[in-house]
């Protein structure tokens, strides 16, 4: 039995593989400027979130009809399957997908067509939670999610992400008193790149359930004993802060030291497709170098369900699967 845990921190874009973007650019007949997968995987070394940002974006444009959001949802909750995802939380990126003229209804009903779907077959419960751009202006992800209001489209919450450095979560007030409003959840990256300042702005302005990343906040003893007094949700994404430079090396991670200040931390993969693997490569990449106790394992699955937005009942559930597969460890 795996280890089963909540996946919360997964943008459906970043699960998008090298051979799934050539063979949709082939579908489109769109021309990309490589001519392999090889060529495209060369370009999988960045420097800095911006610099994985901008092929991040580029790569999406081959999304281009229903279909495509519905098979690549599907193909993504297969691979989470497989290494013991119970719970998963997806992140998209609305203004992407609008920007390149398409319906919304379509990008939403794709998706959640995959979820139900995966509910179905192997019990992978889900929510679906829209990402704001913070390099785009606030009002236009107002303008955005007013029109979810309005249509009446599927999703469970907000989130904000893209570039962190230069706007603060100060400028997104207004987009967040709106969806805490109408009963969405709200989450926020926060703390990746950026200064522990933008984790307490999160904290107080945008009055976030939960802090993705957030590992900046070791460089504030307040911030800490807050968070971990009131037990915020930090999801935190090993090899992504790798991969983008927001830590030297694996040894180097400060997921032990989080856990063991008593902050509620779990692991996930962000963007799988670009930093080297999905859930179990994280656990994998963790234990290389930590060798974390059966105790410390169980304690990341336990925040992993506890920091979900799963009703009370289910989350019992999952809780209990994670005490067996404690048991037989
Ligand atoms: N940070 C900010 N925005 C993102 C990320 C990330 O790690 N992945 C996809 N969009
Ligand atoms: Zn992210």
């Amino acid at each position: 039995m795996k280890l089963p845990v909540a996946e919360l921190h997964i943008h459906l874009e970043g699960t998008l593989e090298p051979e799934m973007i050539m063979a949709l650019a082939a579908k489109h007949s769109i021309e990309l400027p490589y001519s392999s997968i090889d060529g495209l995987r060369a370009q999988y070394e960045f420097s800095s979130l911006q610099s994985f940002l901008d092929l991040f974006y580029a790569n999406m444009m081959v999304l281009r009809t229903r279909e495509d959001f519905h098979e690549i949802t599907m193909a993504y909750l297969q691979r989470a399957n497989d290494c013991g995802v119970r719970h998963v939380e997806l992140f998209f990126d609305p203004q992407a997908h609008v920007e390149r003229g398409m319906d919304l209804r379509d990008v939403i009903s794709g998706i959640r067509e995959a979820l139900n779907e995966a509910e179905e077959n192997w019990g992978i419960s889900h929510k679906l939670i829209a990402c704001f751009w913070r390099h785009a202006p606030a009002s236009e992800a107002l303008d955005l999610l007013r029109l979810m209001i309005t249509e009446k489209h599927e999703i469970d919450g907000i989130g904000l992400d893209s570039s962190e450095l230069g706007f603060p979560p100060e400028l997104f007030i207004e987009v967040f008193d709106l969806a805490r409003a109408n009963g969405l959840h709200v989450v926020a990256h926060a703390g990746e790149e950026g200064p522990a300042d933008y984790i307490w702005q999160a904290l107080d302005l945008l009055k976030v359930e939960r802090v993705d990343h957030g590992i900046r906040c070791l460089d504030d003893e307040k911030l800490v004993q807050r968070l971990v007094a009131e037990q915020m949700p930090l999801t935190v994404c090993p090899l992504s802060n790798i991969r983008l430079r927001a830590v030297d090396t694996m040894a180097d991670h400060p997921l032990p030291s989080m856990l063991e200040a008593g902050l509620k931390v779990s692991v996930h993969s962000d963007d799988p497709a670009y930093f080297g693997g999905y859930m179990d490569a994280n656990f994998a990449s963790l234990m290389e170098s930590f060798n974390f106790s059966t105790e410390q394992l169980t304690q990341l699955a336990r925040n992993s369900f506890e920091s979900s937005f799963i009703d009370d009942a289910a989350k019992q559930e999952r809780l209990a699967e994670v005490e067996a597969w404690a048991n037989q460890h």
